[in-house]
């Protein structure tokens, strides 16, 4: 297995790329079962996810072609890729597809919505949680599609079609907005979804579907309104940028100083983690270009951070952030009300010798002047980066393991960090 090497202690200048968003990507790509025509979308990231989904939709017989680099454009813009999902040949999506990403478990509402069944692998849960699918089943419950569950997979049935309804989410929920929404753009009738995920990339899943003829109004708020309509056409979508990866690189900056503008991306995607940076003494700059990050010679200060949904403080971020704040001159209390396992990384983080301790959903990091590299393991893919950031603020040299974890959500990685001066280079395994 590929190991990553770090020799920490190099600040970072330049300018980085930000790609297009994983899990804006995801959903874009399971859309185009809804039509027979061609969905083209522009800058999709080159990761691993992408190409498990990418089999998952070939299974059931998607024609999938990544368009030819044009001039000009560089392994960091993105690819095209166009979908046709003219024939599906099987609207069963199996245990062993399934199981290596969750999101894949998100075919079940276009294939319902088109086809009216659809067979789908229970995805269980993964390092980060239990991450159950009991809210997205209710909410194709509530639209007139009966669930059974039987040899691990889902089986759901909607022989008139589904049918236009109210859902009210108890709990804000991405992967239950995504479905219901898909779900209801070839609906008979009106479905409202109330408490709504307001994540951008619902947000961008909504505009894609709008251009493929969906009649949806709300997206980006707590209640989305959708008029079904009977036919989806084909359309052109580029994938919005990846906040995650954006406020990623600017903790990645903010922890070894420097100055780095991030291109490509916006800053109202991240606008809470932004605001934390500046309390703790990053220096923060918008332009057209994108997002300049600086911080020089001072200490960071502490602060204290509650994941929430959007527009709160991402949990996708939290891993990062207490990376960051191991070097924080004084304490500061991190809260996860996202996952209920997602502290992986505390572990890893201590053979740095960060000094944190959990109490149930807090980790409380007191910062320390130093941090010395040490051979770690990701854990998961946000956990894993943050090892990356502390790595390149340790003393001395730092190998991350298992970094496949890496490659499902982050593209380019090490180069994108090398540019700016990182001191970091791939292992690959023989
Ligand atoms: C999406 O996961 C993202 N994944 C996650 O990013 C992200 O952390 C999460 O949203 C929250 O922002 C993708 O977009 C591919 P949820 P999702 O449904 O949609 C519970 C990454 O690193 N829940 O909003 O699966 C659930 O267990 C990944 O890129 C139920 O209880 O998240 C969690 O506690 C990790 N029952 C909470 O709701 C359900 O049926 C929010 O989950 C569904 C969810």
């Amino acid at each position: 297995m590929d190991r990553i090497k770090i020799r920490g202690g190099a600040p970072l200048n330049g300018t980085i790329p930000i790609s297009g968003a994983k899990n804006a990507a995801l959903p874009l790509m399971t859309a185009s079962l809804l039509t027979a025509d061609t969905l083209e979308l522009h800058n999709v990231p080159r990761l691993a996810d992408v190409a498990t989904l990418l089999r998952i939709l070939e299974n059931h017989g998607v024609d999938h072609a990544v368009a030819g680099k044009r001039p000009g454009q560089t392994t960091e813009t993105g690819q095209t890729i166009r979908l046709s999902a003219g024939t599906v040949i099987d609207t069963c999506a199996p245990y062993e597809l399934v199981s290596r990403m969750r999101a894949s478990f998100w075919v079940i509402a276009p294939l319902l919505a088109r086809f009216g069944e659809a067979r789908v692998s229970m995805p269980g849960g993964c390092a980060i949680g239990t991450r159950p699918v009991d809210l997205l089943l209710s909410a194709l419950e509530k639209m007139g599609v009966a669930i059974e569950i039987e040899g691990g997979y889902v089986h759901a049935k909607a022989p008139k079609g589904v049918r236009g309804a109210e859902v009210v989410f108890p709990k804000v929920t991405v992967s239950g907005t995504h479905v219901a929404l898909m779900a209801a753009t070839l609906a008979t009738g009106t479905t409202v979804i109330e408490n709504a995920a307001r994540e951008p990339e619902v947000v961008d899943l909504a505009e894609c579907l709008a251009k493929m003829g969906a009649r949806i109004s709300g997206a980006g708020t707590s209640r989305i309104v959708v008029d079904g309509v009977s036919r989806l056409n084909g359309a052109s979508h580029a994938v919005m940028p990846d906040r995650i990866e954006t406020g990623t690189y600017a903790m990645a900056v903010a922890m070894t100083g420097g100055d780095v503008t991030l291109e490509n991306t916006r800053p109202e995607l991240l606008r809470s983690a932004l605001d934390v940076l500046e309390t703790v003494g990053v220096e923060i700059s918008e332009s057209n270009k994108g997002i300049r990050i600086h911080r020089n010679g001072s200490g960071l200060r502490p602060a204290d951070v509650t994941t929430d949904p959007f527009p709160g403080f991402p949990t996708d971020l939290q891993a990062q952030f207490m990376a960051l704040m191991t070097r924080a001159g004084g304490t500061s209390r991190i809260r996860e009300t996202i996952f209920e396992n997602r502290f992986m990384h505390v572990g890893e983080l201590a053979r740095f010798g960060a000094q944190i301790r959990l109490e149930g959903d807090c980790a409380i990091v007191d910062g320390v002047g130093r941090l010395k590299g040490a051979p770690v393991m990701a854990t998961d893919l946000r956990a894993s980066v943050s090892l990356v950031i502390a790595g390149l603020a340790a003393e001395g040299e730092t190998e991350i393991h298992r970094v496949y974890h890496l490659d499902r959500g982050f593209e380019a990685l090490e180069a994108k960090l090398a540019r700016c001066g990182a001191d970091i280079e791939r292992l690959r395994a023989s």
